[in-house]
């Protein structure tokens, strides 16, 4: 990315919503609805990094000498946010299921046309026939609508490999993103995403190579910071899940999970058992691994739009505020359950679904989703420091941007101190 040295001064945004605060612990309780909110509010960005935000006359004044070498960005009228982060995405995949989502229409489980070899085994099979310059063409693609979504920083996993080989080409796919792409890519390798077809009769000898062979040689080679399973109930069981994620945190991987998506099966209690950084779907989640969740302070990630999609009922997130988990949210980006990149929409689902206000929605969407893939030091919130990553919707406040849903209202976006998006469009 080519270097900006001028400063930047977004000046007068009717609303500039700050989410300061919480750099050093995910929001938790009531503090998730706090979300710092500057009326007339301005903020200066110079070499990547936000120097100093606060009222418009406020911020006129300190730089009263340096306003002419400044590019100014006049946000009247309009909302500021730092920009938004996904903490959960399967971006890396070749392909389209939309043969399932009809099949799904028409009444088949999401479950049974996996347990049938579609499903994860259908992107599989394509993501292994891709080679990298295909996977990375067509992971682009996304990730620049992600962009134009207000989102400057996704996680992706990989996990539509499954062999070795096949998944470091996922994870290579999302460096090179990472390199090239405006947007920053956090990795994290999920090598248990299904039992692959050619392990059915066995899926111990699986385990053992994830094990084994695959996260050794992904820590070696640097090409992921998370480790996650899905543990579900004909995938991978908590007991295998719990190995898996265990062998990870021995070559510094940290650990993720997919619990309690369709069926209760302890996945948050193991989470918290093992101190997961995350726990992520929790739509069946028992009161018990909520209340473990809480006391260790796992972040729970809920996918509303996956509930939505798989016509299932969402994850409680009020329950789970109240019960003082830190909860984050995303739009779990991948072919089958959740093709979207929205994460605004699910803004918009996490209230109408899940019972959460809209301030606690953008807390989840920011600040909690930085700390979801410990980055709550750096990004999410616009405070002196932290990058500078910003989001600029032509909408006057935070409500009106969750209660006029389905439709983008990102006007611009600045990645590291850099307009990358300029009129709703790529700059
Ligand atoms: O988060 N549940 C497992 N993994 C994804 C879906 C992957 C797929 O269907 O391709 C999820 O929902
Ligand atoms: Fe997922």
């Amino acid at each position: 990315m080519n270097k900006q040295t001028k400063p930047v001064f977004i000046r007068n945004a009717s609303q500039l919503v700050s989410l300061a605060g919480g750099s050093e612990a995910p929001l938790v309780g009531k503090r998730m609805g706090e979300l710092g909110i500057i009326e007339n509010g301005s903020v200066w960005l110079e070499d990547g990094i936000i120097r100093a935000v606060g009222r418009d006359d406020e911020l006129a004044e300190v730089y009263r000498d340096r306003l002419q070498e400044a590019e100014i960005i006049h946000a009247s009228g309009r909302l500021v946010t730092p920009g938004l982060v996904d903490p959960h995405t399967h971006l890396v995949h070749a392909g389209t299921r939309e043969n399932e989502f009809h099949m799904r229409l028409q009444g088949a489980t999401y479950m049974e046309i996996m347990n049938n070899g579609g499903g994860i085994h259908a992107t599989t099979s394509a993501t292994r026939k891709a080679d990298h310059e295909t996977l990375f063409a067509q992971s682009k693609k996304r990730l620049d609508q992600f962009l134009l979504h207000g989102v400057t920083t996704v996680e992706a996993k990989s996990g539509y490999g499954l062999t070795l080989e096949d998944e470091i080409k996922q994870l290579e796919v999302a460096k090179q993103l990472n390199e090239q792409h405006a947007v920053d890519i956090v990795s994290t390798f999920m090598g248990a995403h299904a039992v692959p077809k050619e392990f059915k009769e066995n899926p111990d000898r699986f385990v053992e190579l994830v094990i084994e062979e695959m996260i050794p040689e992904v820590a070696r080679r640097g090409l992921a910071e998370f480790n996650d399973v899905f543990c579900e109930r004909g995938v991978f069981t908590p007991e295998q899940s719990k190995r898996i994620l265990e062998a990870g945190v021995k070559h510094g991987l940290l650990p993720k999970i997919h619990a309690d998506e369709i069926e209760p099966y302890e996945g948050a209690e193991l989470a918290a058992d093992i101190g997961a950084v995350s726990a992520d779907h929790l739509l069946r989640a028992s009161d018990n691994g909520i209340r473990m969740m809480a006391e260790k302070g796992v972040i729970a990630v809920l996918l509303p739009g996956t509930a939505f999609f798989l016509m299932a009922e969402s994850a409680n997130g009020r329950k789970m505020i109240d019960a003082g988990v830190p909860v984050a949210i995303s739009t779990d980006c991948n072919p089958g359950s959740s093709p979207t990149v929205s994460l605004p929409l699910i803004m918009n689902l996490s209230c109408l679904k899940m019972g959460m206000t809209p301030a606690e929605a953008l807390a989840g969407a920011t600040i909690n989703a930085a700390h979801a893939i410990k980055r709550g030091h750096e990004i999410g919130s616009i405070e002196p420091g932290k990058k500078a990553d910003i989001a600029i919707f032509d909408v006057p406040n935070y409500l009106v941007l969750q209660y006029r849903y389905g439709v983008n209202h990102v006007h611009t976006v600045i990645k590291a101190g850099v307009k990358v998006v300029d009129g709703g469009r790529l700059a």
